[in-house]
Parts: structure tokens; sequence; C-alpha cells
């Protein structure tokens, strides 16, 4: 929405939450998502024609075009339970609109759905007593986080499905302002609603794909990197997202597949369902090999013995934890009774320490006063990744923030323990250079020297 205001400075946008404190952060100046020139874009044109507010009623009677943007989580409780899409908020807000409107509005949905979804929005809305007329659209969003700014400066597509051309001219039209005409792809409901979940799924998989290769590669002395440039210069593959790591995370990949799955489920493909689960089923192993690895490296035991965490976020240049790897690797390690001192230039500690709680929660959300301690007592928070490292017997890299490409070895490894262990979860790290100061560094998809 910052975007659409920036570009088109005529056209008000109003942003609505029904939390106060979070609308707060919006209108300050320290906004609650982390995502590079995104105050930039948002000092541009906040009080301009861009405005926060907890006024949900009022902003719907006057505006024509309302994107419903609220979360749309799995499942915690009852039928489809881990799967299915949680739409409590989506029908929410859809009854909402239908309460608040009169004259004729489009609505559009940006939050991510299950396929056919609209339909029971439009039939929402097409109960509202006050005689409003609505048009429904799929507008999905692509943008991936760290690079939102651009993303959305530059997509490589705009996709508006719809049933009636002149309300997908209508938002296409806003969208033309900065937008090329031939990047704005328009179909049915249906496909717009399903191309987004397949896109995600498709880009999961490759994820998981190399993942898969990289095991292999750690078994048999072939590098996955090496690998992934050699296929990727095939024009019929491309070498994007082909980065082998601990396993993908975020709010969206995990969710939109096993969103997908219970979609075939529902309809009886089941073989279709076990397919696309496989993808989710391999990144669990990849995280789980990852902290495997660790213990079964370091003598079989962490015990008592301190891991420098590198990075918490679920990829660089973002705030954002949610489903993020480091999360599972330090559960695991938690497990095993070792000490972690955790280091993420951009996630703060109160966050952390509620993530690795909530990793110990039972099916209801409880956590026990064992696991409370077992953080309380093992897990440090620091602020710098000098503080971090001091007297560890181990380093893993989880994020691949750029400062972790090039920190000083040299001072980190003097003040480690001996055999001083990396653990690279990105392939970030110098090997080579941490190699001659003294490191014994395990990348992904990567023999031990041992093997080699
Ligand atoms: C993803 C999609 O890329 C966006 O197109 C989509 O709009 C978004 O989900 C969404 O549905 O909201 P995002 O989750 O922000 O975006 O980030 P990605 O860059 O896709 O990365 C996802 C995870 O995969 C990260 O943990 C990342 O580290 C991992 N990854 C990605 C790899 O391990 N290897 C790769 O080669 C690429």
């Amino acid at each position: 929405m910052a975007m659409i205001a920036k570009q088109c400075p005529d056209i008000p946008v109003r942003v609505v939450d029904l939390n106060q404190a979070r609308i707060n952060q919006w209108n300050s100046d320290n906004l609650p998502v982390y995502e590079p020139g995104l105050d930039e874009v948002v000092k541009e044109a906040r009080g301009r024609n861009l405005f926060f507010s907890t006024d949900v009623k009022n902003s719907i009677r006057e505006s024509s075009i309302i994107f419903i943007a609220v979360n749309t989580p799995t499942k915690s409780f009852g039928v489809g339970a881990g799967r299915a899409a949680n739409l409590e908020f989506i029908e929410k807000c859809a009854r909402t609109i239908a309460e608040c409107s009169s004259g004729h509005k489009i609505v559009v949905e940006k939050s991510t759905l299950p396929v056919r979804t609209a339909e029971a929005v439009k039939r929402i809305l097409h109960s509202s007593a006050n005689g409003a007329t609505f048009d429904v659209l799929s507008n999905p969003e692509f943008l991936a986080e760290g690079t939102a700014v651009e993303d959305l400066l530059k997509p490589d597509r705009v996709l508006i499905g719809g049933e009636s051309s002149a309300a997908i001219e209508t938002l296409a039209k806003v969208y033309a302002r900065w937008i090329p005409r031939e990047k704005i792809l328009t179909t049915n409901l249906w496909s717009s609603e399903l191309s987004k979940l397949t896109a995600n799924a498709f880009l999961a998989q490759r994820v998981s794909s190399i993942n898969a290769i990289s095991a292999l590669c750690e078994a048999t002395g072939a590098d996955v990197d090496e690998v992934a440039r050699a296929i990727g210069t095939d024009s019929r593959i491309g070498p994007k997202f082909l980065k082998a790591s601990v396993g993908f995370g975020g709010s969206c990949f995990q969710k939109d597949i096993l969103n997908l799955v219970y979609l075939c489920e529902h309809f009886g493909l089941k073989e279709v369902a076990q397919y696309w689960e496989q993808v989710v089923c391999m990144n669990d192993y990849q995280k789980r090999r990852f902290s495997s690895r660790i213990v079964r490296t370091m003598f079989n035991t962490v015990s008592d013995k301190k891991i420098a965490v590198l990075g918490f976020a679920f990829k660089k240049d973002t705030n954002d934890t949610r489903e993020s790897a480091a999360i599972h690797v330090c559960r695991d390690l938690l497990d095993e009774r070792a000490k972690l001192s955790i280091y993420d230039p951009r996630v703060p500690e109160d966050q952390i320490r509620n993530d690795l709680q909530l990793a110990f929660a039972d099916a209801l959300g409880e956590v026990s006063d064992k696991h409370k301690r077992l953080i309380e007592k093992n897990v440090t928070v620091h602020k710098s990744l000098l503080d971090a490292t001091r007297d560890s017997h181990a380093l893993a890299v989880l994020t691949e923030w750029d400062e972790f490409r090039s920190f000083d070895g040299k001072t980190v490894f003097d003040s480690m323990f001996r055999p001083a262990f990396l653990f690279d979860g990105r392939n970030v790290v110098n090997r080579q250079q941490l190699t001659e100061i003294g490191f014994e560094v395990h990348s992904i998809g990567r023999a031990s020297e041992t093997l080699l």
C-alpha cells in the first residue's frame, strides 16, 4: 500500500488495523518491520496520501477499492489442523465490509488464500443489508522479504484474477502507473488464487530439491555449489533459487504447501497431495540433519558446550523469524543440553526467547516450566558477533547476513576452544581463509575434509 501511495500521489490510501500499537508504530519513526528502503517510501507518502489508523469502518465507507491483507495462518485446531488455512480473519473482514458498505465497491484478496475462497467472500458480501454491490478480485502478492521495495518497483508480473473486466481494468490502471502493461496478467479468479500457491510450491520445491542433493554431495565428495552452478547454466533450469541451505523458512512456503496438500486431499487427489508434502518433509529432514551433524562431529556430545548461533532471521535483510530454520536447530541443540549464545543483527532478544519457548510448546501452545528453565539457563543473546563467539566450542551460521561473510576470523579463532568447529548452514563464510586460520569448517553439501 505504501508503494501504491508513493507511485500514485493523487490516490488516498488508508491502511487500517485493529491493533492500535501496531498502527502507532507505522505512524512513528520505528516501523514495525525492517525492510531495506521501506522507511523512505513510507516517509515520502505518509501524511500526504498514505494514512495509518484504526478507523476501520469509516475507511471502508470512504474507499472504492478495499484490499483484504489479513493473516491466513495454518489452522491449529479442528478439522484440517496443521494443514488448512485459518480463514477466520478473512471472513471477519468480509463481514465488516458488508456491514459498512453502500454503493459499489471492489474487494481485492491480497492475502494468500486457498482456491475458491473468493466464492465464500462473495457470498458474505452479497448478504450486505445496505444494498451495496461488489466485485471480488484476486491480486496475490509475489514480493519476497528483504527485497520487497525492489520487487514492488519492478515486479516480474502483477496478477489480477476476476470475473468483471471493468473491475480488473480499474485495478490494472493503478499498477499501470509504474508497471509496464505487458507485465500485468489477468486471469479468472481461481487461476489467480491457485497461481499464488503454485508459485510458492515451485520455489520451495527447488530449495528442497537442491537440499536433497546436498545430502548426497556430503556423502560422495561432490560440492553442492558446484552442482548448482553446473545445472543452473542450463537455461531450462536457470540459476536462481538453487542455494543449498539449512532449510527454508518464512511465513509462506510451508504454510502454502500444506494448504495445497490439504486442497488436494479435499479433492481426492491423494498422490498429488503426497508429492507436494514431500517438499516439506525434505525441509524438516534438512534442518534435523544439520543439528545432527553438529552433534555427531563434536564427538557425539554438545552437552554444556557453548555454540555461537550466528543469525536467527529466516533470511538476511529481514527481522522476521517466522518458521526460521534457526528455531528448529536451536531447539534440537537445547534438547542436547548445549549452551547457545545467539547473535542476529536485526532480531530483538525478546523475539528470540519467545520463538524458542514456542518451539517447545505442546499442542495447546503451553510451555512447561522445565523448558522455560532450560531456555533461561542455556540461552544468552548478544549484541555483536565477537561477544557471541567468545569462549565457544563451535559456530553455527544459520542466516546469510553479509557480516558473516567477512568477520575477523583470527580474533574469533583465538577466543575459541579447540578444535574450533564452524558449521556453515548457508555456505557464506570464506571457507579457505578460515580453514587456513585453523577452523574446522563444515559446509552444507560438501563432504568433510576427512572424506575428501
Ligand atoms: C517467498 C516468495 O519468494 C515470494 O515470491 C512470495 O511472495 C512470498 O514467499 C510470500 O508468499 O509472501 P520470502 O518467504 O519472503 O518470499 O523469501 P524467499 O526469498 O522466497 O526465501 C524463503 C526461504 O527459502 C528463506 O528461508 C531462504 O533462505 C530460503 N532459500 C531461498 C534457500 O534456502 N535457498 C534459495 O536458493 C532460496
